[in-house]
């Protein structure tokens, strides 16, 4: 049947219910998911099914969630979940072993397996509502690794749908895959979507290199960004869609007057110093300890820069409860203190730290007024925060100093400085020849990353990822 209606399934919805003093309010989601989703379905229309960020429910909650329902231009529909549903399948299951793992940091998993068996009841509870609320005219696009078993459990309940995944995080190498104790169950399990989406080639590989140590049957076909892999019986694909932003929303923005003017005030209250930016969700993936000390070594080495430049780090709340997050909060919290308590003089503190969301202005202003955007995760999937901050850039002659292992890396390799996590010496050095360098090279660079971005935005994604999903032209997909 023709497709006539987008429906997008992910743990978390755009908005959130969270409780304060005054009661319970629609917070907005963080995350690259989020950011790079709301315009899709924002402009195609549809329905995105996900968890409400709580386990309370009653008719006032639901009334929230329909206000926004009316206003976005696209349905909302929420999963209920119970206090346990989350502890065992999103803290357990998804952040204490697929979220480290996949990150390569497999010391930081924990292999209950009572996680196991809470994730694969939650799937099967989403995947009940996602064939309630949908038909096989539908395309189903499931996001993220809260997810694997939708297609699985879609189908064990006779269920047909044309399924979509995207990973949104990176796929890890065979080895590391391989200690998963549930890793035949679950690789399998993303066996049974239609089209399987990774952000890199590299990833994809991973994926491939797993599937055939695990499912010897499967064969490849084709070379391409998508391949068909054929398992004897049924065939699916797979493909490398790395996920881009709304290029033109951030770089409007950031030509707006009142945020022009709010990068300006930013600059001024710094006495015009130089700008490096860091924004991040405080998630120990992101390199955040390893960045503060090369801001360390970077004033160390280089004396010069004394009361010239300042480090700004925007910590986005993320994952509160989870003991491993507290504890990175208090770690950075302590790094600044000392770097601050080492350099600062009257009238210059060299490091500025944020432990808060941001305004969507505010955050477009920040990375307008910045000089250089440091972005070092230690591994992410894509990094959507590298792309920001280039579409932001209108003047055209900020610095990306960039992660080699963020997925971002493989795209803008060419005109972004690459540097080693790890090596806080050798991201001191490249701080410092970016803080140096002259004008032309960086408009150069600069002009050529934003160029690359603007063209592969997030709705070039869309359709290319729709398009190898439904295997025939878009012409039956609505379009705002
Ligand atoms: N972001 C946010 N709230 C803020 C600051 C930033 O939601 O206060 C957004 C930011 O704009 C970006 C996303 O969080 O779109 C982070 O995405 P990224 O891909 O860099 O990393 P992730 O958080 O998904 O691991
Ligand atoms: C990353 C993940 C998303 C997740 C986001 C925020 O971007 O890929 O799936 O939503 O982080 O994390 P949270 O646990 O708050 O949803």
């Amino acid at each position: 049947p023709a497709l006539k209606r987008l429906v997008v399934v992910s743990n978390r919805l755009p908005v959130a219910l969270r409780k304060d003093e005054d009661g319970w309010k629609l917070k907005q989601g963080s995350g690259g998911l989020v950011t790079a989703m709301a315009p899709v379905l924002k402009n195609r229309g549809g329905m995105w099914i996900g968890w409400s960020g709580t386990s309370d429910s009653g008719a006032e909650l639901d009334g929230l969630m329909d206000d926004f329902t009316e206003e976005a231009g696209y349905e909302l529909c929420t999963v209920p979940l119970t206090e346990e549903d989350v502890d065992g399948y999103y803290y357990g299951f998804s952040n204490e072993i697929i979220w480290p793992l996949f990150h390569d940091l497999q010391s930081r998993c924990r292999f209950h397996p009572r996680y196991w068996r809470t994730y694969l009841d939650v799937n099967f509870k989403f995947a009940e509502v996602v064939a309630r609320r949908s038909s096989p005219e539908d395309y189903i696009w499931i996001q993220d690794y809260h997810l694997m078993h939708q297609a699985f459990f879609l189908k064990s309940m006779g269920v047909r749908r044309n399924t979509g995944f995207f990973l949104h995080i990176p796929f890890p190498p065979p080895d590391i895959f391989m200690k998963l104790p549930w890793r035949a169950k679950l690789i399998q399990a993303l066996t049974e979507f239609d089209l399987v989406g990774f952000q890199t080639v590299q990833d994809r590989r991973n994926f491939v290199g797993s599937l055939h140590r695990l499912m010897p049957e499967a064969r490849v076909e084709g070379r391409g960004a998508v391949v068909t892999i054929n398992m004897g019986n049924r065939s699916f694909r797979a493909g490398a869609f790395p996920i881009s932003i709304d290029y033109a929303q951030f770089s409007d923005m950031a030509a707006r007057p009142d945020v022009v003017q709010k990068a300006f005030d930013l600059k001024e209250a710094l006495r015009h110093r130089k700008i490096i930016l860091g924004v991040d969700r405080l998630d120990y993936t992101k390199g955040i300890p390893e960045r503060i000390r090369s801001i360390q070594t970077l004033l160390r080495r280089y004396p010069d820069l004394k009361g010239k430049v300042n480090f700004i780090q925007i910590a986005v709340p993320s994952r509160e409860e989870v003991d491993e997050y507290k504890e990175l909060r208090t770690e950075i919290e302590q790094l600044v203190g000392r770097v601050n308590g080492e350099y600062s003089f009257p009238g210059w503190v060299p490091v500025h730290y944020h432990y808060r969301s941001l305004p969507h202005e505010d955050l477009v202003a920040y990375y307008a007024a910045a000089d250089v955007g440091l972005v070092t995760p230690l591994r992410d999937g894509m990094n959507l925060v590298a792309k920001e901050y280039c579409a932001c850039n209108n003047k055209g002659d900020g610095v990306l100093v960039l992660s080699e292992f963020a997925g971002a890396a493989a795209q803008l390799q060419k005109h972004a400085y690459l540097v080693n996590p790890y090596d806080v010496e050798g991201i001191a050095k490249a701080l410092h020849r970016a803080l140096y360098w002259p004008i032309e090279e960086r408009k150069a660079h600069m002009t050529r990353l934003r160029e690359q971005i603007r063209r592969g935005n997030i709705f070039r994604w869309v359709d290319s990822f729709l398009r190898a999903g439904i295997a025939k032209s878009l012409d039956d997909f609505p379009e705002a």
